[in-house]
């Protein structure tokens, strides 16, 4: 049989395949829920995959039904929720893993062996000769079912070339419609996946080549997209990079690296891509480090003066691409690099109207603060702006705390009381919860409900160093009743006090947007 498949020629995603499209295979379900730490529920599972339908993902691997009965129950609803997406379940090359795959409904089937003799001789304890045989059985019967069937070489790059390129040609033969090319240890590098897959091409033809990159050298997204100038069609990634170890290469870099760098398509909406990123980051419980590409939350910050200049002229200047494309936004930080323009700039959108003088004021102190370690939050800017302005009256606008304290123990329900200062007067609240934190942002909010309602919407913590005297970081997201949103973190010993620190924050930064809001409609 012609390993040429007649399916590929038809995308679900509607219409004929346009061959000069990458086509994007999505892991985040199945290898990005192999990270280390990561178990997501059927209904989680769900969640992301509408996402990503929406971002436009070719192929979704929506998980390893054999696994467990969660996870034949989460691929049997992704199955059956009507997704553009083709619908792909892995199985090993035994009839077993594929009947449970077909039993969800799939569109597809990735079945995999490996075929390295490092993985034939201590895991598998097979020859060459059986393993190639189980992947001519598997791809017989996935067939047989009717199925699209992509098929995988495990660790395909530690493979002798001789014998990969004899089971990848066995299994076209016989009818898979998409070969794999796994980096499964990401040990290759893009000059060699470049030669490997002109090397594989020549024997199967016509057959559609994928790559699966992992990112142990970092070099998951390098290595695809050599693969892919040597013609691979299609790549294997994963939202946030999230995979086993290091990962796989990640969606978000490789979309827009293929879009930016190379002018090639592939059917993303990339303005989506940032949320995506986060509702992937919040399920997962996997935070993004700051400085991570096109979804980190530094990848679009300006602090120094140089470049706050330099991108407010001409934001090509300091950025290879609008923020705008990824779903994201500029922003600038004052801290001890920054300059006048960036200062400027964000007192300008703070509502607040500076001569030079001031603003020269203003910057020296924003570098002495920056000298001390301090970063500066907007609601900390404003604060410092209203001083130099010699606007000595407490902020009308602006919430303060005054005191705070909380109660808790075994049999005592939690409870916390707060005193607030709002413009010159102070508003007291108690609250009881399910624990110290719980009570505290209840309190908060009660405190500071003449603002209209600004509540906790998101609320995540994360222990910064070991022990009991961790270093802990709270981020939180708060939203008023018109849909005004804002993020806000702090840290500290104390996760209660770095909590309620978060809060105040995360409301004054909505006070903050609403005052530019008016500053835009009355300019
Ligand atoms: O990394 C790998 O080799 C895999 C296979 C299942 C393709 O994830
Ligand atoms: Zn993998």
């Amino acid at each position: 049989m012609s390993g040429s498949s007649s399916n590929n020629k038809k995308s679900k995603r509607g219409g004929s395949v346009d061959y000069e499209r990458i086509l994007i295979f999505d892991t985040t379900l199945r290898d990005g829920e192999q990270t280390p730490g990561v178990s997501l529920t059927p209904e989680n599972k769900l969640q992301i995959a509408k996402q990503l339908d929406r971002l436009g993902v070719d192929i979704i691997e929506a998980g390893f039904p054999i696994t467990s009965k969660g996870e034949i129950e989460a691929m049997k609803m992704i199955a059956k929720a009507g997704l553009n997406a083709e619908i792909c379940g892995l199985a090993r090359t035994s009839r077993k893993d594929i009947d449970a795959a077909l039993d969800c409904g799939v569109d597809s089937i990735h079945t995999f062996i490996a075929t390295s003799d490092i993985h034939l001789k201590h895991k598998l304890k097979m020859t060459r000769e059986q393993a190639l045989e189980k992947a001519i059985d598997a791809v017989e019967y996935c067939r047989s079912h009717g199925v699209t069937v992509e098929f995988s070489a495990e660790d395909a790059t530690r493979t002798d070339p001789a014998y990969l390129k004899q089971v990848f040609k066995a299994v076209c033969d016989t009818g898979a419609n998409r070969i794999d090319i796994p980096d499964t240890v990401g040990v290759i590098t893009p000059d060699k996946m470049f030669q490997l897959v002109a090397d594989v091409k020549t024997v199967v033809k016509n057959v559609p080549i994928s790559l699966h990159c992992h990112n142990d050298f970092g070099l998951a997204v390098a290595n695809t997209l050599a693969g892919i100038n040597a013609g691979a069609r299609t790549a294997h990634v994963a939202v946030n990079g999230l995979g086993e170890r290091a990962g796989n290469a990640s969606l978000e870099e490789l979309v827009m690296a293929l879009y930016c760098l190379q002018r090639r398509k592939t059917g993303v909406h990339t303005e989506l891509i940032y949320e995506t990123s986060r509702l992937v980051s919040r399920i997962t419980g996997i935070v993004i480090q700051p400085n991570k590409a096109i979804v980190g939350e530094n990848a679009f910050g300006h602090e120094s003066g140089i470049h706050t200049h330099g991108v407010l002229e001409m934001p090509l200047t300091y950025e290879p691409m609008a923020p705008e494309l990824v779903g994201r936004k500029r922003w600038i930080q004052a801290g001890k690099h920054a300059g006048g323009h960036g200062i400027d700039a964000q007192l300008k959108e703070l509502g607040i109207d500076v001569n030079q003088n001031q603003l020269k004021d203003i910057v020296e102190r924003v570098k002495d603060l920056g000298d001390k370690g301090k970063r500066l939050s907007e609601t900390d800017l404003s604060a410092l702006a209203r001083a130099v302005l010699g606007q000595t009256a407490p902020d009308e606008k602006m919430v303060t705390l005054q005191d705070f304290s909380v109660m808790t123990g075994v049999r005592v329900v939690p409870t916390a009381s707060v005193r607030v200062v709002i413009g010159n007067k102070s508003f007291v609240a108690s609250e009881t919860g399910v624990g110290p934190v719980d009570s505290a942002m209840k309190a908060i909010q009660k405190a500071t409900d003449s603002f209209g309602e600004i509540r906790l919407k998101e609320y995540r913590l994360e222990a910064i160093t070991g022990g009991s005297d961790a270093l802990a970081e709270v981020r939180i997201k708060v939203e008023d009743a018109n849909g005004v949103t804002s993020s806000a973190s702090a840290a500290g010993e104390d996760i209660v006090v770095a909590s309620v620190e978060a809060m105040l924050d995360g409301i004054n930064k909505v006070l903050l947007k609403r005052r530019k809001m008016a500053h835009q409609v009355q300019s």
